[in-house]
């Protein structure tokens, strides 16, 4: 399985996961096979990239929160946009419903590794760019020993972190291209409006407040509302600027596909120290899959594998089944192969989107012929 853009579709081609948008309805299902007229609806759509199955090895991505929770969350978190839009209020019971539901799967998929390669419809974009946010800030919670409460103040306020947004004109929000001054001064009022809003809010803890006012802020004081630095920022807003930065360079936008992981990951470690609490992104980064279930990598003998599995104990050392081996001949069946800190055999690096799918064409060449 691996991710295609948009414009690289062509009829035929298998889609490797469902795509839902917030209400919960499929926008494609998993295993439909792609005709012209879907891939119209899609670019329609606006998405940017969708998976595509490959005929490798038939992987199942493994989930830290399953996709049914997610839409559930979603739907949850658009009826409190649209009520504070509305009515001026949002209803905190179903909010702290929805973060203990998320709660309870991370709890459960302990070891399970975050895979940030997702998509979604761009019309949804705030509501799965929170729901990310929250997983991860509440995955790095439990990993710095966080009790129920704390989780629960960290993921309610990581869930509501843009909250403010919805004070900002839609049309600066979605602008293509860079902000002039006064659209920027616009926009950078997000933080304290989220504020405002949730702390006027008893059962909503006034640290889950501060998180909405804090997230832009940047380890070095570089960031805004209010340039604070190091411990003068909320160890949660700490957590949540990492995870709102990452997942918002993974993702697609209406004028770009998301960065590959190997990219967020080189930008965000140049970028401790200066813009993030380095303890913080170390913990953070050990939930992220390096080489994602169902990527391809190359090994330090030239074979090239897929990964099958992989999970937080693991994380450097996945499970792989060689497709090619070090002479550059087809393997069938793929050979199943452990990496371990002292095999022989180690991974040298993910193949990039291009050269991925060049092997797999190959390999799926010299299979019909
Ligand atoms: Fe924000």
């Amino acid at each position: 399985m691996y991710r295609i853009s948009i414009q690289e579709l062509e009829p035929g081609m298998i889609v490797g996961r469902s795509i839902l948008n917030s209400e919960g309805n499929p926008l494609l299902i998993k295993n439909t096979i792609l005709t012209s007229q879907y891939i119209d609806r899609l670019e329609q759509l606006g998405l940017g990239s969708v998976y595509i199955k490959d005929g490798l090895a038939d992987v199942e991505v493994p989930e830290v929160v399953s996709q049914q929770v997610q839409t559930a969350v979603a739907r949850t978190l658009k009826q409190n946009f649209n009520t504070l839009k509305s009515k001026g209020r949002i209803n905190s019971q179903t909010l702290k419903k929805s973060v203990a539901m998320m709660i309870d799967s991370i709890a459960s998929n302990r070891e399970v590794l975050f895979s940030l390669e997702d998509i979604r419809a761009f019309d949804d974009y705030l509501f799965y760019h929170s729901i990310n946010v929250s997983i991860l800030s509440i995955m790095t919670g439990f990993d710095l020993g966080y009790n129920e409460l704390q989780l629960m103040e960290l993921g309610v306020g990581a869930l509501l972190h843009d909250l403010g947004l919805i004070l900002v004109d839609q049309a600066i929000l979605n602008k293509p291209g860079p902000l002039t001054a006064d659209e920027m001064r616009m926009m950078q009022k997000h933080p304290e409006a989220g504020f405002n809003i949730l702390r006027a809010y008893d059962e909503i803890s006034l640290l889950s407040a501060h998180i909405a006012y804090q997230h832009h802020e940047r380890w070095d004081g570089s960031g805004y509302p209010r340039n604070l630095s190091e411990d003068n920022i909320l160890e949660y807003g700490r957590i949540v600027a990492i995870a709102d930065v990452f997942d918002a360079l993974l993702s697609d936008r209406p004028y770009r596909k998301g960065y590959t992981l190997d990219e967020v990951t080189t930008v965000a470690t140049k970028l401790t120290n200066r813009y993030f609490d380095p303890e913080i992104l170390e913990v953070f980064l050990s939930n992220i899959a390096a080489y994602p279930v169902g990527s391809l990598v190359k090994l330090n003998n030239g074979a090239i594998a897929v990964v099958i599995s992989a999970s937080k104990k693991t994380r450097l050392y996945p499970s792989l089944a060689i497709i090619v081996d070090h002479d550059g001949n087809r393997v069938k069946p793929a050979a199943q192969f452990k990496t371990s800190p002292s095999s022989r055999a180690r991974i040298v690096h993910k193949l990039g989107h291009k050269e991925s799918q060049a092997v797999i064409a190959d390999y799926l060449a010299q299979q019909s012929s």
